[in-house]
């Protein structure tokens, strides 16, 4: 085979595993999804065509084809420890005083970390390859669960940089919050098993048996300890093995903090116990851990958990309270949903008297009735949800639930799906108001000023009956309305003119469609690039998109579907809502005019007179010198100081084979 190809092939795996890292640990991207995709394609067709080039480190291999029979059992290296708990501050300093008399020190320098709500496992990598993936199983012996772990992205299937010949890696795998309640809610539409907790739902997810399915759950990983390594290699602080496993690409959590004494370890919790809520990942906990390893040697441990560190644990985040009542509520789309009055009780540090009950069919799983102890929980998401009932305690005098047949704002009759739904559309004005609502929000058409209160007037008013109304509205109509002077009116109006100019992406997320959020429309968007295809567009065409499958593909359709939807998506349009063309990530025009180059070390594929010459020829110039002004810097092999100074000045960065792709298609 060519050795251009193998070159190329290499290339672009480097490439995507730096899109990867950026993507996944980062949280950096550097390109749109479509060029990504482009390069995995590339990939893909290069390996389709030369099958003895492809390796198991390849960013194509991350996903298995064949469903296993069991998991097979792996002894670790070394056992994988659990960990003492404390639950208060007193706990935490006796723990401190102790060490502190062992070791005959003053004061000692302790990691403080979040504990993940995850479960543990241990990554085996062998020549910076990872090899093996094992569960921790009871601590000496786990499952290998080595295609599923393969499926996480931030999981680097090869390290970066000056890796040990030999490591275990171990840490977290976790379900983060967002992703959490999205493959819940996507369960519920489905009318299969939900997960209780993020933990759970990772546990779940990395124990399919068919790689394909796990590859499917929005999971992620997250390094906290090596094991099985050459002490002598490896630097002699935690804090700084911490380090390292970031430099050989491999997440490491955020909040990680080197703390100078136990005391700050305390102030640590209790700020990282307030911010919580915000974590994208679920935690129940902080972990101290001594930073000096010869330290950590010496306190040594007991066979089940290290004396070395401990876990500070969270308050629990669910509690029992009595479920008072179950109301309705309608919500923009119509969908109504049980919400649970409960009796007031504290969770996590916060007053609780609502919760979601989801569904009736969730209801009904759960077998929750009016009157019962419930249990509630606040992880995962800001909105409480209601676990279980506590049968032990019911009483009889608890009443059953079931969903009105007419909704309870506007008196339509009610559609019994998955979910119950109001059948007016907008004619019901909880709907109407939570529409308006949406529409005018930050991320849909940003009406500055357009609140809540506002909508209602509006609405009970009937001076706005649907969204396209609101463009219509007449000063005077918003200067009549309950606390509105004439500058705020003036202001109001003033903002619904500035929403006119928007983007594709805000208005196809600020039309309400069920199903399509905020990333949806975007990659709505970036798939077809105009609004006219995306309302024409069929299911089959619509699954073509990122992450749209059957049901958000059928929920598009439907919308378009509607002459009502498509009248109102006129109105607008009339009324002056317009937005600039989308850019094409990737064109056939040539739009290289104008643009300068500058190249620096050898370049595999071209002359540098090859270069000249093409680029010159569409309009492009190449020079010496580098400066800001520079758009690319071409870079080859053995690059001189101009890499540095392109990196500085923040210019963009191409190799050969990215340049190919420049002159044959433009930006
Ligand atoms: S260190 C020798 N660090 O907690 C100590 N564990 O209760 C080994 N966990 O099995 C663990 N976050 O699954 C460590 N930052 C963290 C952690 C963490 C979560 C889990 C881990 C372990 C369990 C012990």
């Amino acid at each position: 085979m060519p050795i251009k190809t193998k070159r190329q092939i290499i290339d672009l795996r480097n490439q995507i595993n730096e899109h990867n890292h950026r993507y996944y640990v980062l949280d950096e991207p550097s390109i749109p999804d479509a060029e990504y995709d482009q390069l995995m394609r590339q990939l893909q067709q290069l390996e389709a065509d030369f099958p003895n080039l492809v390796t198991p480190d390849s960013p194509t291999q991350r996903v298995g084809s064949e469903a296993q029979s069991a998991f097979s059992k792996v002894q670790h290296i070394s056992p994988m420890l659990s960990l003492n708990n404390a639950f208060t501050d007193k706990e935490v300093i006796g723990f401190d005083e102790k060490i502190r008399e062992q070791l005959q020190i003053n004061k000692i320098e302790y990691v403080a970390e979040p504990k993940l709500d995850g479960l543990a496992v241990s990554l085996r990598y062998q020549q910076g390859i990872l090899t093996q993936a094992a569960t921790r199983g009871d601590g000496n012996i786990g499952e290998d669960v080595t295609l599923n772990i393969k499926t996480i992205r931030s999981i680097p299937l090869k390290l970066t940089g000056d890796f040990p010949d030999e490591i275990e890696i171990r840490g977290e795998v976790v379900m983060p919050k967002l992703g959490f309640e999205k493959f819940n809610q996507q369960q519920r539409l489905k009318n299969k098993k939900t997960f209780s907790n993020p933990r759970n739902a990772a546990a779940g997810s990395l124990r399919q048996l068919d790689a394909r399915d796990t590859a499917k759950r929005p999971l992620s990983f997250y390094s906290y300890a090596i094991a099985g390594y050459d002490d002598n290699l490896l630097p002699q602080d935690h804090f700084a093995i911490l380090e390292k496993l970031k430099s050989w690409g491999l997440p490491v959590a955020n909040e990680i903090c080197l703390i100078s004494n136990i005391e700050a370890g305390l102030t640590y919790y209790q700020d990282i116990l307030a911010r919580r809520q915000d974590l994208n990942v679920d935690i129940d906990g902080v972990v101290y851990k001594i930073n000096h390893i010869p330290y950590q040697q010496q306190i040594g441990g007991l066979s089940r958990a290290p004396k070395w560190a401990i876990a500070h644990k969270f308050p629990a985040q669910e509690v029992i309270t009595q479920l008072l009542d179950i109301e309705v509520q309608v919500g923009r789309t119509g969908v109504l949903t049980p919400v649970a009055r409960l009796k007031p009780v504290e969770v996590a540090g916060v007053i609780v008297t609502n919760a979601t009950l989801h569904n009736q069919h969730e209801i009904k799983r759960k077998d929750i009735q009016i009157g019962d102890y419930v249990v509630i929980r606040r992880a995962g998401d800001v909105i409480p949800e209601v676990v279980s009932a506590v049968l032990e305690k019911r009483s009889n005098e608890v009443k059953s639930f079931k969903m009105p047949d007419k909704c309870p704002v506007c008196d339509s009759k009610v559609i019994h799906e998955t979910m119950s739904s109001c059948s007016s559309g907008l004619i019901c004005s909880a709907q109407l108001k939570q529409a308006i609502k949406h529409f005018s929000s930050r991320k849909a058409m940003d009406i500055n000023g357009f609140g809540i209160k506002i909508i209602e007037q509006l609405v009970d008013k009937k001076l706005i009956s649907n969204i396209a109304d609101i463009y219509q509205l007449e000063p005077q109509q918003v200067i009549d309305l309950e606390r509105m002077g004439e500058k705020s009116a003036k202001n109001l109006l003033n903002a619904i003119e500035k929403s006119k100019y928007t983007t594709l992406e805000h208005f196809i997320y600020a039309l309400g469609i069920r199903e399509v959020g905020e990333s949806t429309a975007k990659n709505l968007v970036q798939h077809f690039t105009n609004f006219e295809l995306i309302k024409a567009a069929t299911r089959e065409e619509l699954q073509q998109v990122t992450d749209v499958g059957e049901i958000v593909a059928e929920s598009i359709v439907n919308f378009f579907a509607e002459q009502e939807n498509i009248d109102i998506i006129k109105r607008l349009q009339t009324a002056g809502i317009y937005w600039d063309e989308v850019q094409v990530a990737q064109t056939n025009e040539h739009n290289l005019s104008g643009k300068t180059f500058v190249i620096t070390g050898t370049l595999a594929s071209f002359t540098r007179a090859e270069i000249k010459n093409g680029l010159t020829e569409l309009g492009a110039k190449v020079t010496n010198s580098l400066s800001k002004k520079t758009d690319f810097l071409i870079v080859g092999d053995k690059p001189g100081s101009k890499l540095e100074k392109a990196k500085a000045l923040k210019v963009k960065i191409i190799n050969d084979l990215e340049l190919m792709e420049l002159l044959q298609t433009g930006l």
